[in-house]
């Protein structure tokens, strides 16, 4: 955990502290190693050959791949086409982990076919990607289909990093008073969340909690909170959600990890019940680049598009908690690093 004292200078803040927590420095780049280590380690322990997965912006399929070589496991890894398309540096990360990548929608399922029937070119999406990886593990012997958010065992896993915070704001004495994460299915803001949020329930320390999200995917903004899919396809069981829906439509952005229908059930219980808050920025992602700009020129760190969005949702906090003027301490997250995101800054903020 660091704080963040050049971008608070440059921000001009006099009553509000902001720390950030990393997690772009595992080895392949965000939190998402976290829970691919456990994953691959117990389907190793149970006997299977090879690990099927989706991924979005290719974080978590990349994170799988690593895993996975460790464990001695194969990969395949079905990524959404709209992503896939852009980032080839990464998808030559995941090859040369030894995975096999296919874009969705993909020639290797029933469900993909189908959708490639009616548009060639198909965008794919989170949901769908899923329902591929379903359907492949579910027909292919020895193979187990790995999930990288959302359940419940992915946020477990990942909660230690709001368990490493925890320790480090004890060892400099000081308390957070807000927690921001960006969310599309929920496991990074999750991982940071669900330690403090425990201890917040049991009375033992105050704290409020936003997730940051797009417009074309508000799941905790503008979603019901129902029973719904995971994916489109409908293989998963029913689970109780602030859903948009599985089979709406999204378009993609360039955060496009944040491009899922539902939030993950332990966070959108605590939405439920006023503990966690969200917030969406705009499509055109121009906000959330321009924040990223920020930090980079301020701290050094080059981060991840979807993480860009809790660097915007952090700056607006703290600039509007100057103006109430109230003493206070900021942590985000920092779910990534952007080294293989170069594109997206060059397109959005037009260098
Ligand atoms: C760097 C990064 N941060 C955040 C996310 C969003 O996922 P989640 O909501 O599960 O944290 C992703 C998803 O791909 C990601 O790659």
């Amino acid at each position: 955990m660091y704080r963040a004292l050049k971008l608070e200078q440059h921000l001009k803040l006099k009553k509000t502290r902001i720390y950030y927590k990393r997690e772009d420095l595992s080895p392949t780049g965000s939190h998402k190693t976290n829970t691919a280590l456990a994953q691959a380690y117990f389907a190793a322990k149970e006997g299977k050959k090879t690990l099927v997965t989706e991924t979005g912006a290719g974080q978590w399929g990349t994170a799988l791949s690593h895993a996975a070589r460790l464990m001695g496991l194969d990969c395949i890894v079905f990524w959404v086409r709209s992503v896939y398309n852009w980032k080839h540096d990464r998808r030559t990360l995941m090859n040369l982990l030894g995975a096999t990548v296919h874009a969705s929608p993909s020639k290797q399922t029933a469900f993909g076919r189908k959708l490639l029937k009616t548009d060639a070119n198909h965008h794919g999406s989170l949901g769908i990607a899923v329902s591929e990886g379903l359907e492949y593990a579910d027909t292919h012997e020895d193979s187990v289909y790995s999930l990288g958010s959302v359940l419940n065992h992915v946020l477990i896993h990942q909660s230690i990093i709001g368990l490493e915070t925890i320790k480090q704001f004890k060892l400099i004495g000081d308390n957070p008073d807000l927690i921001v994460g960006c969310l599309g299915g929920g496991s990074n803001f999750g991982g940071i969340a669900l330690p403090f949020a425990g201890e917040v329930l049991k009375k033992k320390r105050k704290c409020e909690f936003l997730a940051s999200q797009s417009d074309v995917a508000p799941n905790l903004v503008k979603g019901k909170y129902e029973y719904d899919f995971g994916d489109v396809a409908e293989h998963t069981p029913l689970l109780k959600m602030y859903t948009l829906g599985h089979k709406t439509s999204m378009h993609p952005i360039k955060a496009d990890g944040l491009r899922y229908h539902a939030a993950a059930p332990l966070i959108s219980a605590l939405r439920h019940h006023g503990i966690v808050k969200a917030k969406a920025y705009p499509a055109d992602e121009k906000a959330v680049f321009e924040a990223a700009r920020t930090f980079l020129q301020c701290e050094g760190w080059l981060i991840a598009p979807e993480s860009s969005y809790a660097v915007r949702a952090t700056i607006d906090e703290a600039l509007k908690n100057e103006k109430a003027g109230e003493e206070k301490a900021i942590l985000m997250n920092i779910s990534g690093h952007g080294f293989l995101d170069i594109p997206a800054y060059r397109e959005k903020l037009r260098m």
